[in-house]
């Protein structure tokens, strides 16, 4: 058996998949996401421990623990999690979503320089990424700063707390801001820049390498052998670009978690020019583009559960009626955005009601925003020249029929349907068993696990509705967006 852990933003979710690709049982553990001031976002990295450890031990239950081979990790990308010479975790993890660091961002950008940066790391800044949250605890809480002794990202902490190994892969490292992604190690500028010294950081492996085993005490918690082995893993989007086959050259995925990417994998290295899209490295051992909107799946579930009152998502949808034809428009920023705009005080907005908007009509501009959104990193992938007719998808809000449908016909692409939207951890055990020689490379594993099992096309009349749409769409952030901030 391989386990994947997918260490998400609202939960941690945990496969367990059989050698021969099997899912054979998942489980999940939520655990609280903190909002101290608006656009700050918080976790305390205890909180990913216990409830992987729990999850882990409900994943296991009643199997023969003894046939586990190899454990890896999907984790949500750029948080900062520091610890002091005891090991300690000195304050909460600062998230992918969090803006506090505007400064810091702008000082990066402006001051270092976008040429630099990109020379440096393949990117710029946002606020989001690592570098500037080491900046922003340098500028405010020197104290903490000056305790820092080891610097890592969310799943490198679990894989810490798992192996005792202070690790990291080049997927994830790629969104620190610290990272040379073209030749895969630290960047020295970078860390001069952010004063980071290199014995704070990680080793950096591949996501498909091993880089220990289980610490004796964990095995025993766990009931499993000391030789299981874990391997490094990779960034979410990453994980889930393996565990939907987006591996190779020119595939696309969409996520469509609690962020929305869209990730394109490639065999070369290649940078946007302007830097709209992050050059990431790929878990495949090569490279991919993406682009990144900070509320995807999550503008949903706020729309659902804070204001209609709802867990029962799929009624509410079953209500809309008018695809194509909706009046109103909803801008997805509740976190502020990243792709493309770059700008942490944009905000959510809805625009164009009239007195016979329904509820449903607002539910529906809620998940067309996302779409409108997505299509906005889609259109800055096109201007590079790539070429997209199809994509894979994944996360929860692939769920549903109807956000595919409406994704499928604002890109006007065929969204093709993996077996599992459980994206990240399939990709994660992908990774363990690739670690374990269960499959010769990851393109290998991808080849003969990863199954289309639907496909949603988009309708022409629809799609040219939609192009329409997206016109309107386009024009109202550049007019409201002096109202923000
Ligand atoms: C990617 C990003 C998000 C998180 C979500 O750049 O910030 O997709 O990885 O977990």
């Amino acid at each position: 058996y391989y386990i994947g852990i997918d260490l998400g933003t609202s939960a941690v979710k945990l496969l367990l998949m059989e050698g021969n690709g099997k899912i054979v049982r998942v489980a999940s553990r939520e655990y609280p996401l903190y909002f101290p001031h608006p656009g700050w976002s918080q976790q305390n990295p205890e909180d990913w421990y216990k409830q992987s450890m729990d999850g882990l031990c409900e994943l296991l239950d009643g199997i023969d623990k003894s046939q586990v081979a190899g454990i890896s990790f999907g984790g949500q990308m750029h948080g900062l999690v520091v610890l002091d010479e005891n090991d300690q975790v000195i304050r909460p993890a600062i998230l992918w979503n969090d803006g506090r660091t505007f400064r810091e961002n702008d000082y990066l950008n402006q001051v270092i320089g976008k040429e630099k940066l990109s020379e440096y790391t393949a990117n710029i800044s946002f606020t989001g990424f690592t570098a500037p949250k080491i900046l922003w605890i340098k500028n405010n809480e020197p104290e903490n700063f000056a305790r820092i002794k080891k610097i890592m990202l969310p799943k490198d902490y679990l894989a810490y707390r798992l192996t005792g190994v202070h690790c990291t892969d080049v997927s994830d490292a790629s969104g620190m801001l610290l990272f040379d992604v073209k030749n895969r190690c630290w960047s020295e500028e970078m860390c001069e820049i952010c004063g980071v010294h290199k014995e704070q950081l990680a080793k950096v492996y591949e996501s498909y390498e091993t880089v220990g085993t289980l610490l004796p005490e964990i095995a025993q918690k766990l009931g499993l052998p000391e030789t299981v082995k874990v391997a490094a893993g990779a960034g979410d989007n990453a994980a889930a670009a393996v565990g939907t086959g987006t591996v190779g050259n020119g595939q696309c995925n969409i996520s469509l978690g609690t962020s929305g990417t869209i990730f394109i994998s490639s065999d070369q290295f290649a940078v946007d020019k302007n830097n709209a899209l992050h050059a990431f490295a790929h878990a495949d051992g090569h490279y991919h583009l993406m682009g990144c909107m900070l509320s995807a799946a999550s503008c949903n579930k706020w729309w659902m559960d804070e204001i209609i009152g709802t867990k029962d998502y799929g009624a509410e949808q079953t209500a809309i009626t008018k695809l194509g034809e909706n009046h109103v428009y909803f801008l997805p920023y509740l976190m502020g955005e990243r792709s493309p705009h770059n700008d942490p005080d944009a905000r959510g907005t809805f625009i164009g009601m009239t007195m016979d908007t329904s509820r449903a009509d607002m539910t529906q501009a809620v998940l067309e925003g996302v779409a409108f959104a997505l299509r906005d990193s889609f259109e800055i992938a096109k201007s590079l020249g790539i070429q997209i007719d199809r994509t894979k998808i994944c996360g929860g809000g692939a769920k549903s029929l109807l956000w595919k449908k409406i994704i499928a016909n604002v890109l006007n692409v065929k969204v093709d349907v993996p077996e599992t939207e459980e994206g990240p951890g399939y990709g994660a055990a992908i990774l363990a068993a690739v670690a374990c020689s269960e499959y010769a490379s990851v393109e290998e594993a991808a080849q003969k696990l990863l199954k289309v099992v639907d496909t949603v096309e988009p309708d022409a009349e629809l799609a040219a509705k939609y192009e329409e749409r997206y016109a309107q769409f386009k024009q109202i952030y550049p007019t409201v967006k002096e109202l923000f901030g």
